[in-house]
């Protein structure tokens, strides 16, 4: 059974499927992990992105792999476990932008749909419902109102010891949003039969509960 969780970013998505995943005994897929390893490779090696036969170059060093270490999924870049210098903003902006170029989701279209082929997943990104999986049993849109999205990461950036800014942190959200659901290729948009869940005034204990519901109605 494969579930797609799509979504903004911000909105809860990797913590609430990690959970729902573990419930449901399915492997959790982070594809916006593997666009911040290729993000993490052009940043490091200054590659102009704006050129096409650079950019493709660059691709074609790239090694990206996906490895569960007691059910949590490790991202290596060329062999080396990037999972935790990926985290940083400046990686998830430059993941914002890189993952508009058609060259970059092509290299990971097939590695997504190989895991999706092979396990029981719960995969989340911005068009595994609408691209990647198109046949998912189960179709998740989650979403938060802007404010509270900044909010959650603002407190998530407090508790990892930052200093994190609020209305610099709503305007990148803002900017994230805009860039994601406005890009030509594979934009983020809610797919035509996907379960909508706003979670502004849920908990993550009632967004994972609703998830495991649907998931177990779709079983039968
Ligand atoms: O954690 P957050 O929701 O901020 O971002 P993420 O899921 O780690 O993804 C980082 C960036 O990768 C996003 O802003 C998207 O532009 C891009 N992405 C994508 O285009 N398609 C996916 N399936 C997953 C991520």
């Amino acid at each position: 059974m494969n579930i797609a969780i799509d979504g903004p970013a911000g909105a809860g998505k990797s913590t609430i499927a990690r959970l729902a995943a573990k419930r449901l005994g399915f492997l959790y897929v982070d594809t916006g992990a593997m666009y911040r390893a290729i993000a993490l490779y052009l940043l490091d090696t200054k590659t102009d992105i704006s050129d096409r036969e650079k950019l493709k170059k660059a691709l074609s060093y790239i090694r990206i792999d996906i490895a569960y270490e007691k059910d949590v999924q490790h991202v290596f870049l060329n062999l080396q476990d990037v999972s935790v210098e990926i985290r940083s903003e400046k990686v998830g902006n430059m993941a914002s932008k890189t993952a508009a170029l058609p060259e970059v989701r092509e290299k990971l279209l097939d590695l997504q749909r190989d895991i999706a082929a092979k396990n029981d997943v719960l995969m989340d990104g911005r068009d595994i419902g609408t691209n990647i999986l198109p046949n998912a049993e189960l179709k998740i849109y989650l979403t938060a109102s802007v404010e509270v999205r900044a909010k959650r990461r603002y407190d998530e950036l407090i508790q990892m010891g930052g200093k994190p800014k609020l209305d610099v942190i709503t305007k990148d959200i803002e900017q994230r949003d805009f860039q994601d659901m406005n890009r030509e290729i594979a934009p983020l948009r809610q797919a035509e039969d996907a379960v909508l869940v706003d979670s502004s005034d849920m908990t993550i204990e009632e967004v994972v509960n609703r998830i495991v519901q649907l998931a177990g109605e779709r079983r039968g």
